[in-house]
C-alpha cells in the first residue's frame, strides 16, 4: 500500500493559508489540520470555521487532528465544516471513547483514535477494530517542529497484534522526515504527518516524493 502523505498546515503562512494548500495540494491525498484548545495541550491553533473556509477552497481529504477536551462535543461541528476524518485522542475522550466513535461513524465519516507518546498502546485495544485510523504521535502534541521519539515505533506491533483489519491505517505524527520515517514503514505503518519537513523545504514536490520513496 502507497503511503498516505498528510501535510500538517501547522507549519503553513495562517496569512497565505490558500497558496500553502494549493503547493501541496497536487502530490497528496491527504490535508493534516491541527486543532488545539489551549486545555489538552498547551497551545491553540484552528478551529470549526477556518475548516469550513479550507472546504471551499480544496478537495483534499480533510484529516482532522483533534488535541481538544471532550472532543465528542465538537464532531458534528467538524463533520459539517467539512472534515473527512475525525482523530481525536483517547486520553480526552476519558469514558466516552466508543459513543465518539459511533458519532463520527453514524455519520459515515472516518474515525481515527489517537495516543501520546506515553500511553501504552494496549490502552487502546478494545477500541482498535472500532476505527478506521490508528495515530500514533510520535512527539508530545501541541507544537510542530520537534524530533522524533523513536521509542514510539514498537506501538506498530501492538496495534497491530490487536487488529483484525486488514485496512486499518496506522499514521504516525511530529517529527517525520525521510529518515524518521523508514523505521515506521518498514514496521508496518502506512500513512504519516509531516508539517516542518514539507513546509521547510525549498522543493516541497522533492520533500514529498522523498518520503514516498523511503
Ligand atoms: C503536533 C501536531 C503535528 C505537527 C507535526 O502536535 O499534531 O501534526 O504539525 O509537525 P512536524 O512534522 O513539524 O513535527
Ligand atoms: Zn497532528
Amino acid at each position: 500500500m502507497k503511503t498516505i502523505i498528510s501535510p500538517s498546515i501547522l507549519s503553513a503562512d495562517f496569512a497565505n493559508l490558500e497558496r500553502d494548500i494549493k503547493k501541496v495540494e497536487n502530490y497528496v491525498p491527504w490535508l493534516h489540520i491541527d486543532v488545539m484548545d489551549g486545555h489538552f495541550v498547551p497551545n491553540i491553533t484552528i478551529g470549526i470555521p477556518v475548516v469550513k473556509s479550507i472546504r471551499k477552497i480544496t478537495n483534499l481529504f480533510l484529516d482532522t487532528h483533534l488535541m481538544i477536551e471532550n472532543p465528542i462535543d465538537y464532531v458534528d461541528g467538524f463533520i459539517e465544516a467539512g472534515s473527512d476524518l475525525i482523530t481525536f485522542h483517547f486520553e480526552a475522550s476519558k469514558d466516552k471513547t466508543i459513543d465518539t466513535i459511533k458519532k463520527i461513524k453514524d455519520k459515515n465519516k472516518m474515525a481515527g483514535i489517537s495516543i501520546k507518546p506515553k500511553t501504552n498502546p494496549n490502552e487502546i485495544k478494545d477500541f482498535i477494530n472500532l476505527v478506521d485510523l490508528v495515530l500514533i504521535m510520535s512527539v508530545e502534541p501541541g507544537f510542530g517542529g520537534q524530533k522524533f521519539i523513536e521509542e514510539t515505533i514498537y506501538k506498530i506491533e501492538t496495534i497491530k497484534k490487536y487488529s483484525n483489519n486488514p485496512n486499518l491505517i496506522i499514521q504516525f505524527d511530529g517529527g517525520i522526515n525521510d529518515k524518521t520515517w523508514k523505521p515506521c514503514k518498514q514496521k508496518g505503518a502506512n500513512a504519516l504527518v509531516a508539517g516542518n519537513y514539507i513546509y521547510s523545504s525549498p522543493d516541497i514536490k522533492k520533500a514529498i516524493q522523498s518520503l514516498l520513496d523511503t
